[in-house]
């Protein structure tokens, strides 16, 4: 379904800080698939979760989703692609800073029961009418993380979408994500540079130096609510 060949970036190409951040990548996800990436700080995870969804473009090789090129799409494409097809949690949360949580979360959305129940279940309703820099990092994370699902959308990337999560919280966003895997049949594809959260994938994808040097299917999946932190 999100397929990824040779798949080449280079930043400031041509110019004195050029650098090469994606090597030639390969990758074939399939529908309704739960995809970790892990590797090091500036392997290149972001940069190639920002190319897989069409945020970035890339500088050589295809992409397509759903059998469709997305480097071909027009801008008007691009829109509804990024509006209605995909949904983004960015690692630096990307939340607009004189919006509130709750306008953050339905900036595009209207709200609805499940992301009004998260709120108090991850417990966030107390921060709810305040604006991001009031709020702490794990507060703007799970606030990133209710934008994102509010779309409802059949692929959500996820740049580090615990980094700023104790233990306990992790544990219950990967609990929803994962139940949204399997209720709706969402394909995921999430980064993390913490083994543990690998366990709860179908698919572990290693990333060195911009070189994907593993992908293998995980073929014992675990459960977010079991996991032991
Ligand atoms: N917009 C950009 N312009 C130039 N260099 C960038 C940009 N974004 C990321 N980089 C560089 O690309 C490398 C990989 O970054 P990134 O994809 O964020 O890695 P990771 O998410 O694995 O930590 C780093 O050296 C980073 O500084
Ligand atoms: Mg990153």
């Amino acid at each position: 379904m999100i397929k990824a060949n040779n798949i080449v970036k280079i930043y400031n190409q041509h110019k004195q800080n050029e650098l090469k951040v994606l090597n030639g990548i390969d990758l074939d996800i399939a529908e309704g698939e739960l995809c970790t990436i892990i590797g090091k700080s500036g392997s290149g995870k972001s940069t190639l979760l920002k190319c897989l969804s069409g945020l970035e473009g890339v500088t050589s090789g295809q992409i397509s989703i759903n059998d469709r090129d997305i480097q071909s799409f027009t801008s008007k494409e691009t829109n509804e692609f990024r509006r209605q097809d995909i949904a983004f949690v960015f690692q630096e949360y990307n939340l607009i800073d004189d919006l509130t949580l709750h306008e953050n979360i339905y900036l595009e959305n209207e709200p609805t029961e499940t992301i009004e129940n998260l709120i108090d279940v991850w417990d966030i309703r107390k921060a709810i009418n305040l604006f991001p820099m009031q709020c702490s990092g794990g507060q703007q994370q799970k606030a990133a993380i209710l934008r994102a699902l509010a779309k409802e959308s059949k692929i959500i990337f996820c740049d580090e979408p615990t980094g700023a999560l104790d233990g306990k919280s992790s544990q219950e966003v990967l609990t929803v994500l994962q139940a949204i895997q399997k209720s709706h049949r969402s394909t995921i594809i999430l980064i993390t540079h913490n083994e543990q959260i690998t366990k709860i994938s179908d698919r572990v994808i290693t990333i060195h130096d911009g070189n994907k040097i593993s992908d293998r299917k995980n073929v014992n999946v675990e459960l977010a609510e079991l996991l032991e932190w």
